[in-house]
């Protein structure tokens, strides 16, 4: 592999630590933790800690496609192992989600935590778990398709 390649390798993998591992981070440590507190704490919290941690898998996101993108093409391209496109599928797919979730979903949050609509702030955040697990679940079906990757 040249040195652009490795430096690709290397953005492509911090940047899916990132994402993968504040997801295991959200959903499996502070979710968990704030179970108990009330609406009118828990949601504003919910929405500042989403609103800087979108803000990091957003660059996460743009590194995984430049870096993955520039690997795949020189990986062959159209010709790169099926492994390779299946990753590139499944990450497009995790993007997709996570556009929906950053601008769909999140905003609905901020604003029902504006207007102290408390119902309406916990359905998005419910609406938020089920994303992030779905994306968690593809993340990690998506490591196991590229370390699977290194036998063609
Ligand atoms: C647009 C989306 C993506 C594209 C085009 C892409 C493409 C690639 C390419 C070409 C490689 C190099 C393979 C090799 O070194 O043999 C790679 C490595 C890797 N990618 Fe992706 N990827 C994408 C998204 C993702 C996502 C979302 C994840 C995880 C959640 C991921 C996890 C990995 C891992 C763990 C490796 C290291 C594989 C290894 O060297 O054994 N990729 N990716």
């Amino acid at each position: 592999m040249s040195i652009a390649m490795d430096v690709a390798l290397f953005l492509h993998l911090t940047a899916v630590a990132v994402w993968i591992g504040g997801m295991i981070f959200a959903q499996f440590c502070l979710r968990p933790s704030l179970s108990d507190i009330s609406p009118q704490l828990r949601l504003p919290l919910i929405g500042a800690v989403f609103g800087r941690f979108l803000d990091w898998v957003g660059v996460a996101v743009l590194l995984i496609l430049v870096s993955g993108g520039f690997l795949l093409v020189r990986f062959g391209g159209g010709k790169a192992p099926w492994p390779l496109h299946a990753m590139a599928a499944l990450g497009v797919v995790m993007m997709m989600i996570f556009g929906h979730l950053r601008f769909a979903v999140f905003p609905r949050i901020v604003r029902a935590v504006q207007a102290q609509k408390w119902p309406d702030g916990a359905r998005a955040v419910e609406i938020m778990r089920r994303l992030v697990i779905a994306n968690l679940v593809l993340g990690i079906v998506t490591i196991a398709i590229a370390v699977y990757s290194r036998g063609f």
